[in-house]
């Protein structure tokens, strides 16, 4: 066993698994790029106000799992476990939103929860995000829902569904506040999960205990709550979807697990990922701007789990193609040979391809069979023979056949065996 070994339950990636973490990475933010999403890099730790208010208290993130520690200037600091608050912090104190309406960013890093660790839950995980502020319109709902499913349809899986619920208008949500909370008055709880009601009613539909599951059977659902602008909405976010082919789930009683949604929220479910089958989830959250001080502006947004769509991956068996290739692996024996490669490497890189060189002195056979691994499509081996006659033998790994050609017609030859 390593004498050190990372922490427990953090996902970590390396060769050649990391080459997936990458394509994923890129293949979602692809459909964010192209609606106009701008990147945003913010702090991995803020202020823990930022999240007791942010995120809110009645929440498993807040109560139970924030990694929070006290800096060296007696402040009280916790590592980001999720990213709209911090975008929406960073929104009003440089004035993003005194600008162009929405203002419309993408992130993506790690974020941190201390939960139990299991199969696709860890404390440390990655997310790609996007978070679209400052305009309340159903149209921009479904925008942000389709940038996220066409990520995953681009990477090339099936196996999900989105669900989709409302939460209203201010007005809908207090009206069925006041029916929700009569009802889990008359149950009979113990006093934790009462004081969490209390804080959040809605909290109790996501309990995962099949007791208090069976207690809400019966439970008033807000979707039944809601008054006509917050019913058109939500309808006329469900027509856009479907007017672009995006199939969808209404579930009622899905809650998210963070307190500043309103309105529309969504999640996407994989069906072969077990219990934590949560690829993605967001929605909008009208009340949040003005809850850390700034305007009263609306936003939406969603963050999608890079591990678990990892897994998802694996479970729907799609090879998700190496990003990294390697065009030509060179091989130079001899010190005039790696003084001389060791340029002509340099001036291929300059001309667009990938290459790399063999080092440490260790002969033929063991640079050949590192070319091998490499996955490169070419190789040559340079000496001092073909530094005095200018030629060498261009080999195609796959296939085994080389062919003869001059050192300056490398670069030329290389690009049309690549067409
Ligand atoms: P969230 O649902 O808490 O939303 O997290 C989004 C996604 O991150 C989940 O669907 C899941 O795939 C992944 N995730 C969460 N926790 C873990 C974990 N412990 N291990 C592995 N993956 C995990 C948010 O974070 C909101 N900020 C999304 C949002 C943006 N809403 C509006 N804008």
């Amino acid at each position: 066993m390593a004498k050190y070994q990372a922490p427990k339950g953090v996902s970590e990636y390396f060769p050649p698994r990391s080459n997936d973490f990458e394509h994923v990475m890129r293949a979602l933010m692809n459909p964010a790029l192209a609606a106009g999403y701008e990147p945003i890099e913010l702090p991995v730790f803020e202020d823990t106000e930022l999240f007791t208010r942010g995120v809110g208290e009645s929440t498993d993130v807040v109560s139970k799992e924030m990694y929070t520690f006290e800096d060296r200037g007696g402040r009280s600091i916790t590592l980001r476990p999720e990213g709209t608050a911090g975008v929406m912090r960073a929104v009003i104190e440089h004035n993003l939103d005194r600008g162009q309406l929405p203002v419309k960013v993408f992130y993506k890093g790690p974020f941190f929860r201390a939960e139990r660790p299991q199969a696709g839950r860890y404390r440390q995980f990655y997310q790609f995000g996007i978070e679209a502020i400052g305009v309340n319109d159903p149209y921009l709902d479904a925008e942000v829902i389709a940038i996220g499913y066409s990520g995953y349809k681009a990477l090339g899986l099936t196996n999900f569904s989105l669900h989709i619920t409302s939460l209203g208008d201010r007005e809908s949500r207090e009206k069925h506040r006041t029916s929700l909370v009569s009802f889990i008055d008359r149950l009979s709880l113990d006093d934790e999960t009462r004081a969490r009601a209390a804080k959040n009613p809605l909290r109790l539909f996501d309990d995962k205990r099949p007791e208090i599951q069976k207690l809400m059977t019966d439970a008033p659902l807000l979707l039944d709550f809601l008054n006509d602008a917050s019913r058109k909405n939500f309808e006329e976010v469900q027509s856009a979807l479907t007017s672009i082919g995006i199939p969808f789930e209404i579930n009622a009683r899905m809650v998210r697990g963070l307190d500043y949604y309103t309105g529309t929220t969504f999640e996407f479910v994989h069906h072969g990922l077990g219990a934590q089958s949560g690829i993605g989830g967001g929605g909008r959250y009208d009340g949040l701007m003005e809850t850390l001080g700034g305007q009263n502006l609306s936003g939406v947004g969603f963050a999608l789990g890079i591990d678990r769509i990892l897994l998802a991956l694996d479970v729907e068996k799609v090879s998700v193609s190496k990003n990294s290739y390697t065009d030509l692996y060179v091989i130079a024996l001899g010190d005039e040979a790696r003084k001389n490669s060791f340029a002509l490497v340099q001036k291929l890189r300059s001309a667009g391809f990938v290459v790399e060189q063999s080092f440490g002195e260790r002969g033929l056979k063991g640079a050949m069979k590192a070319a091998d691994k490499s996955g490169a499509r070419f190789s040559v081996v340079i000496g001092d023979t073909e530094i005095s006659s200018g030629s060498v033998e261009l080999k195609n790994m796959a296939t085994g056949e080389a062919v003869s050609v001059t050192l300056s017609a490398l670069a030329t030859t290389l690009a049309e065996k690549s067409k």
